[in-house]
This record gives structure tokens, sequence and C-alpha cells, in this order.
């Protein structure tokens, strides 16, 4: 890869929590960061706050809203008109488990709301910017997951009975996780690896704060942060293309799955 000073990585959902932990320390890495959000006000002032604390000026910021898909699709539009170059994609935008009885929500496009902000939106996002990251290979996808997963019941995939928002969110992480897996194997001999991670585990960000189906936090937003800029930046990735098994069970339902051929 490039040095990290003349790359472009952009991070989805990082107007908050652990995107923005990792954006703020790229950024004091001197690499060119994309910041994107759903709300402007709160992007342009996360640009002004992360320019100022690092002297980096190469920080810019895009909207989209992730529970409509137009708005990927436009993103996307936006990010390939602009931009020349994308090193480094990482997937972390999201929405947690909501409080314990919250009621089935949807997105813009009639999905189930988790399913769409956690999962539809990163596959369809990382499709359009697929051209971009084969032009600046090697480059890297980063989909920030969990280790809390749920198997999937294919004949209620819009879970339109038996709703519950930690099952809405598990069932979207382990899509996640098996969009990976299709993804590094279809992009293998590309340059581009496909990775993802469990980041660490009840962070105190806001999804972890609103929800109570867990009661404190655990791991701290920085150990999340080292963690995805492992997987975005290490050398000793270059050319690994594999999904890693979670070490920690984060109330996981099933077990993270391990790489083919691992
Ligand atoms: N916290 C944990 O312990 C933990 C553990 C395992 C995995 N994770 C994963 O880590 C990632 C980051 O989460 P976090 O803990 O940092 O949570 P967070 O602080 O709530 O941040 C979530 C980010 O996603 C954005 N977002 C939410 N809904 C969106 C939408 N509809 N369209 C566009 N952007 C949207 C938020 O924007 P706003 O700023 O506008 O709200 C925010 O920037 C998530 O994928 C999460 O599942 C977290």
């Amino acid at each position: 890869m490039q040095p990290v000073e003349n790359q472009t990585i952009m991070i989805t959902g990082a107007t908050d929590g652990l995107g923005k932990k990792v954006a703020l320390d790229l950024a004091a890495r001197k690499a060119g960061v994309i910041i994107h959000g759903r709300n402007p006000r709160k992007g342009a002032a996360v640009v002004k706050e992360i320019r100022e604390a690092t002297g980096n000026p190469k920080i810019t910021n895009y909207n989209a809203d992730f529970s409509a898909l137009d708005e990927v699709r436009m993103l996307a539009g936006k990010i390939r008109a602009d931009q020349d170059r994308l090193d480094v994609l990482i997937n972390n935008a999201g929405i947690g488990p909501g409080p314990d009885g919250s009621v089935r929500e949807e997105s813009k496009d009639g999905y189930e709301l988790r399913f769409a902000v956690n999962y539809l939106a990163a596959f369809l996002l990382t499709h359009l910017l697929l051209s971009l990251l084969r032009d600046s290979a090697p480059s890297r996808i980063v989909n920030v997951a969990s280790a809390g997963q749920q198997s999937i019941d294919f004949d209620d995939v819009m879970l339109e009975s038996g709703y519950d928002g930690l099952r809405a969110y598990r069932q979207s992480k382990l899509a996640l996780i098996l969009f990976t897996f299709d993804l590094a194997a279809q992009l293998k001999d590309s340059g581009i690896m496909a990775n993802c991670l469990h980041p660490a585990t009840l962070m105190p960000t806001n999804m972890v704060l609103e929800t109570d189906y867990f009661s404190g936090s655990i791991d701290a937003v920085s150990q999340g942060a080292e963690a995805v800029e492992y997987l975005a930046e290490s050398a000793a990735l270059d050319a690994v293309t594999e999904v890693k098994p979670a070490l920690d069970s984060f109330g996981a339902q099933t077990p993270m799955p391990v790489a083919p051929g691992q």
C-alpha cells in the first residue's frame, strides 16, 4: 500500500464513537480522511475538530442517511466524482439494538431498519466503490462487524414476526460477516483485501449507552479503534484477506465463522 500520508481513507459513521476515533487517529498520521455521516452539521463540526486537533487539512465530509439506498448511491457517485483514489474503505456506520422492547422499524425502502443500515448499505456502497478501490490497489475494505451474531431465518429475514432489537442487530452483523467472506473470495488476486472484525466489547458509545440489553461498558473506544486501524493499515496484513475468529463472546449466539481455508 501507499504510505499512510498518501492514502485516502473513507470511514462511514465517523461522526461519533468508534468511527470518529479512527478518523482522528488516521488524520493524526496525515492520511486523507473522508468522514461520512448522516447529519451535515455534525459532520462539519467533526471535520473542524479533527483538523484543529491534528493540523491535517485533508479531512472532508460527505453525508448520506443509510436508511435510504438512494442516498448510498448518491454518496458513492459523489465519491467517485471527487476522489482520485480510495485506499481503504471502513464500513463502520451502524445502529445498535436500541432499548429492550423497541418496536420494529423500517428503512425508507421498506427493509427492516438494522438489516438495511448495518448490512444493505455497506453491501451497496462497497460494490459501488469497487472500481475506485481496484484502481487504487493494493487497497483494503474493513467491515466493522461484531461477535454478537444471530442465525438468519431465511423465511423471515425482515423479522416481521417476533421482532427483537438485539436479534435484528445480531443478524445484520452476521450478514455483514458472510458478505465479507464472499467479497474476500471474489476479490482474490485483485489487490483489494477484505476483512471484518469484532472491534471490542461494549465500548461506551451511543449505541451501547442507549440500550438496556447490557449494563455498563467493558472496553475503551481506543481499543476498538486500535483493532480497526490494524486491519486498515498494518503491513503485517498485506495480502491477508480473511475473517478472523472472535476472541470473546459479546453475548454471541453463534460462533464467529472462520475463513475458508483456515
Ligand atoms: N460499541 C461497541 O461496543 C461495539 C461492539 C461491536 C461492534 N460495534 C460496531 O462498531 C460500529 C460503530 O459503532 P459505535 O459503537 O461507534 O456506535 P455510535 O457511537 O452509535 O456510532 C455509530 C455511527 O454510525 C452512524 N449512523 C447511525 N445510523 C446511521 C444512518 N442511518 N445513516 C448513516 N450513518 C448512521 C452514526 O451517526 P450519528 O453520529 O449521526 O449518530 C455514528 O456516526 C458499529 O458498526 C457497531 O455495530 C460496536
